[in-house]
């Protein structure tokens, strides 16, 4: 299932710097975004609905990680408050993902985080103490996901053709990380172009700094979406 709009991650402080950003979209622009941490642990559940109620799609990136029951529960807020996709660390486990689908639903995506594409192989080995490839981690934790119910994964382009190898071509593959040809990198060390992501077989894009710290967000957007369809 392919998403043709790229989703923008409104990694924003406060609600007013979101609310003027959504205002330069034409109101029959429906939107994907992705509001993460920062912006809803600063504003609440208050972003969601007002996304919502402009008609925009939502994914809540908030990669629970707890005991079963308490994600489960979470999820059921989450569930009410209609976002269209939310996520979870798979490092949760089997039972955990199991029970956030209950708590989700069945309408919403529900995918998980693998290994954060901060975690270097060295990291995981050294910190976390497993003892095999990064590759292979990341396909043993989407072979979990997939057995747990969920939609799919969050991963960095290099990873979509195992992880889909491993489970499904339709499980889906959410990745980060995107640069338009000729854009800075920022703080993300391995960019891939939106007409690479399609390429390699990503589902969703997600893409911040490139459209949000642009001059023109919505002309960025276009161009983006442009090359992410063509
Ligand atoms: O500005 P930029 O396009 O780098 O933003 C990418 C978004 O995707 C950010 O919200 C970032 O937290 C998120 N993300 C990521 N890499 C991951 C998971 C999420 O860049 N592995």
């Amino acid at each position: 299932m392919r998403e043709d709009r790229p989703i923008i991650a409104l990694d924003f402080p406060d609600f007013e710097t979101t609310k003027v950003f959504l205002e330069k979209f034409p109101k029959e622009e429906k939107l994907y975004v992705k509001i993460g941490m920062e912006l809803y642990y600063a504003c609440g559940s208050q972003v969601v609905t007002y996304t919502k109620s402009l008609g925009h799609s939502v994914f809540l990136d908030l990669k629970l990680h707890d005991i079963p029951n308490t994600v489960k529960s979470a999820m059921t807020v989450l569930r009410k408050l209609g976002v269209d996709m939310t996520n979870v660390h798979a490092a949760g486990g089997v039972e955990m993902m199991r029970a956030a689908r209950q708590g989700f639903g069945d309408e919403g995506l529900l995918i998980a985080v693998t290994q954060l594409t901060s975690t270097s192989q060295e990291q995981m080995q050294d910190f976390q103490n497993i003892q095999t490839s990064l590759a292979d981690s990341v396909r043993h934790y989407a072979k979990k996901t997939a057995e747990a119910g969920l939609d799919g994964v969050v991963c960095s382009a290099q990873e979509v053709a195992l992880i889909k190898e491993a489970t499904a071509d339709d499980f889906l593959c959410l990745t980060p990380g995107i640069r338009p040809s000729g854009a800075e990198n920022g703080d993300q060390k391995r960019v891939t172009t939106p007409g690479q992501a399609r390429e390699i077989g990503s589902d969703f894009i997600v893409v911040g700094r490139p459209i949000t710290q642009s001059e023109d967000p919505v002309a960025a957007y276009q161009a983006i979406k442009g090359e992410w369809n063509s």
